[in-house]
């Protein structure tokens, strides 16, 4: 097995357990969340009504994507962890999730006309990040955008607890330098890069954005 795809099982396993607190704790967020609100406004605003989506890395609500199905684009959520994929399908009927790794994706090439990550690089080691980049570059049509959302900071490893429960789990933090160079190195040029600081109810990271448009 290549050291990817070890990972991203520990991440399948991990978030099979995780997957139902981790919607009581964040199905709601986006309420509280008016900068994230805005950023994916601003990230529909790019696109045409009907566009087709992935959001990748959709987790138990599947709340980002349908974020923005609510804006009218067509959206497809997937997530390595199959109680992710069971529990967002139940919580959003009408849309389509599947259970896929974002590092290996079966759709074909040039699909989407837009692809959100939202933390759902931050489980990969930092030196195999852009396979999942260049992932995503091979599914968006010529001129699609992506955004990414990470976490920021130098640290990276294997974690033994998160938000309470005990799994085996990688998380890496990110530099706004390496999120520019995944994008950069990937084909895309940088539309829009930001880091803000955490919301007093959030894990103290700051978070780093951005968007890309594929040339
Ligand atoms: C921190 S959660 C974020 C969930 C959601 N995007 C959000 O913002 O609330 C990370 C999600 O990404 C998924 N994920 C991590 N690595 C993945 C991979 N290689 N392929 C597919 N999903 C992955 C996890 O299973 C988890 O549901």
């Amino acid at each position: 097995m290549e050291a990817i795809e070890f990972v991203h099982s520990k991440t399948r396993q991990a978030y099979n357990l995780l997957a139902d607190k981790y919607h009581e704790l964040f199905h709601n967020e986006m309420n509280e969340k008016e900068y994230d609100r805005r950023l994916l406004d601003s990230f529909a605003e790019k696109l045409k009504p009907g566009s087709l989506i992935c959001d990748a890395g959709c987790g138990p609500s599947g709340h980002i994507g349908r974020y923005i199905a609510d804006r009218g684009m067509a959206v497809t959520g997937v997530d390595i962890s199959d109680r992710c994929v069971e529990l967002a399908s139940s919580f959003n009927p009408g849309m389509r999730f599947l259970r896929e790794d974002i590092a290996k994706l079966s759709f074909e090439d040039e699909c989407f006309d837009g692809v959100i990550s939202y933390y759902s690089i931050i489980h990969t080691p930092k030196n195999l990040v852009t396979l999942i980049f260049k992932e995503l570059y091979r599914i968006l049509k010529i001129e699609g955008h992506l955004l990414v959302a990470a976490k920021a900071g130098s640290e990276e490893g294997f974690l033994s607890e998160l938000i309470g429960i005990e799994t085996e789990i990688y998380f890496s933090l990110f530099n706004e330098k390496e999120i520019r160079d995944y994008f950069v190195s990937s084909g895309f040029e940088i539309e829009f890069m930001e880091k803000r600081n955490p919301f007093d109810f959030e894990i103290k990271n700051e978070r780093i954005y951005a968007i890309g448009r594929k040339l």
